[in-house]
């Protein structure tokens, strides 16, 4: 097994961006788990599936046919043979994302592809992230980090990603989704033993060289 780097927070706390360059700066493997849940609700939104219908949603797991790489450099999601990479970051996702991520059969068969493409990276180690890595994918990982920012810094983060929508619409959007998924899994607060880091008076580079430091002193 690769050394594991399990980081979680909220959306907008930057861990996508910060994980990947963590990686690659490492020489480590990433692996984006909130890409799987946007790929499955692309998916049953293209195939008509019901995201409201648990049942609807689980049958349509059956048709799934997900990859996605753990080179930083390379990184991309297919569904079946289309490139998903750019789609599944539409609003519109983000939308039903949480519908999908609830149902706990999903949870159940996205966290087994996980834990073979955590398994089967050809790196040295890898940085998992999501919402549940620390406390239910990789809760034996040697470094477990909680992401955080204020929830002003998070927004304006988000909003100057987006194109389309304002600002409000995006810091509305992202409030409604960390409270649908806080009820699912607890990504606020840090579990025991998982280290804390606060990015919120903290630029990029000095997030990543923080994450970093924490990984030193584990290795
Ligand atoms: O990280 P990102 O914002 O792309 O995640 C998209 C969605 O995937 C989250 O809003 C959440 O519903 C779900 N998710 C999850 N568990 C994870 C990662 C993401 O439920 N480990």
């Amino acid at each position: 097994m690769p050394f594991v780097v399990a980081v979680d927070g909220p959306a907008g706390s930057g861990k996508s961006s910060i994980s990947k360059e963590v990686a690659r700066r490492l020489g480590f493997g990433f692996l984006d788990t909130g890409a799987a849940y946007r790929a499955l609700a692309w998916h049953a939104l293209a195939i008509g599936a019901d995201t409201d219908d648990a049942a609807s949603v689980i049958s349509s797991l059956s048709s799934f046919d997900y990859r996605i790489g753990t080179d930083p450099a390379g990184y991309a999601v297919h569904v079946g043979e289309v490139d998903v990479t750019e789609a599944i970051r539409d609003p519109a996702i983000s939308a039903v994302v949480s519908r999908v991520a609830r149902v706990p059969e999903v949870r159940a068969h996205l966290i087994e592809l996980f834990r073979a493409s955590m398994a089967t990276t050809p790196k040295p180690g890898i940085v998992v992230e999501g919402r549940d890595i620390t406390t239910v994918v990789a809760p034996d990982a040697p470094v477990r980090i909680l992401l955080t920012a204020s929830e002003a810094v998070r927004i304006a983060r988000r909003s100057a990603e987006l194109v389309g929508p304002s600002a409000d619409t995006a810091g509305e959007q992202l409030r409604r989704r960390d409270q649908a998924d806080s009820k699912v899994v607890d990504f606020m607060t840090a579990a025991e033993g998982v280290t804390t880091v606060d990015s919120t008076d903290l630029d990029f580079d000095q997030t990543v060289e923080a994450v970093i430091g924490v990984i030193r002193t584990a290795q």
